[in-house]
């Protein structure tokens, strides 16, 4: 098999569980050093050992995402130690249910803060260095809901995905100059930890109706975001791509 990534610096936030973790097997496998952020630390250690333990290389740097500070840490860190950094994977994200009733500042805040600011601070800090190395790939993780809005009780999530959508075209028009493409992935119906609200009920139903009668895996999503992050994929700039088994069309 044709090895996509190989000396290539990547940086996956959220990438100690879910599709993010798979995404950095994947791209480890492929040659890739992967550096892994994330604020779970026992299943970040976890991860970069499986990747290591399948003679892959990866780094854990704890990052909470919402925190500027530790997001600049973690890109110029990874530029300092592995001399540039090719690829960037915002994947960290959270998601607490609540309906319009229902959403506190709390959850308006957190909600925003990881996945809507964690995004454009990494972003800031990376566009000078890929700028300069002539070459990146951001590949940003929203979702079915920033297109769709949500049809069910995940009001501000919806909205903080839509933002990434939106800061996924600005930056493509900004950095596609300087060899930098910016897309967004649009899942949906993955059962990562993150839709541990869905019970057994609600995911038959969903299945049923989605086209291709099945939920989304976390490979399917690690396939795309690969691509996305290939050198193939350099004339795909500012998408979202649905992924989601033709539940949703645009
Ligand atoms: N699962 C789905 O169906 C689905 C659908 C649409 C979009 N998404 C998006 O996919 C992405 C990955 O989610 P997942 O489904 O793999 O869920 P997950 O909960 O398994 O993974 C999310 C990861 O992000 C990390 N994380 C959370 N807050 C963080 C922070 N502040 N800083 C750094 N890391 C943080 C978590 O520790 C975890 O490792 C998220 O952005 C999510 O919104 C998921």
């Amino acid at each position: 098999m044709e090895k996509r990534f190989v000396d290539k610096v990547a940086i996956i936030t959220g990438a100690a569980k879910g599709m993010g973790k798979q995404t950095a097997e994947d791209m480890a496998a492929e040659g890739a050093v992967v550096v892994i952020a994330d604020v779970s630390r026992k299943e970040m250690e976890e991860t970069v050992r499986r990747i290591q333990k399948a003679s892959g290389r990866a780094k854990g740097v704890f990052c909470d995402v919402a925190d500027r500070a530790q997001v600049d840490q973690l890109i110029l860190g990874t530029k300092a130690e592995f001399g540039r950094v090719d690829i960037l994977i915002n994947n960290a994200g959270i998601l607490i249910p609540g309906s319009i009733e229902e959403t506190s500042d709390e959850i308006i805040d957190k909600t925003i803060n990881v996945n809507v600011k964690g995004v454009l601070y990494a972003i800031r800090t990376v566009a000078p260095i890929m700028k300069a190395q002539k070459y990146g790939r951001i590949v940003n993780v929203a979702s079915i809901t920033g297109k769709n809005g949500d049809n069910t009780t995940v009001f501000a999530y919806g909205a903080s995905k839509g933002a990434v959508i939106s800061l996924t075209r600005s930056v493509a028009r900004q950095l596609g100059p300087h060899g930098v493409t910016c897309n967004a992935i649009a899942p949906h119906a993955v059962m990562t930890d993150l839709m541990h609200y869905w019970d057994q009920a609600k995911k038959d139903d969903i299945a049923s109706r989605i086209p291709v009668r099945r939920l989304g895996t976390e490979a399917d999503m690690a396939h795309l975001m690969c691509f996305l992050a290939s050198d193939q994929a350099g004339y795909i700039n500012g998408e979202t791509v649905n992924i989601n088994g033709g539940y949703y069309m645009d």
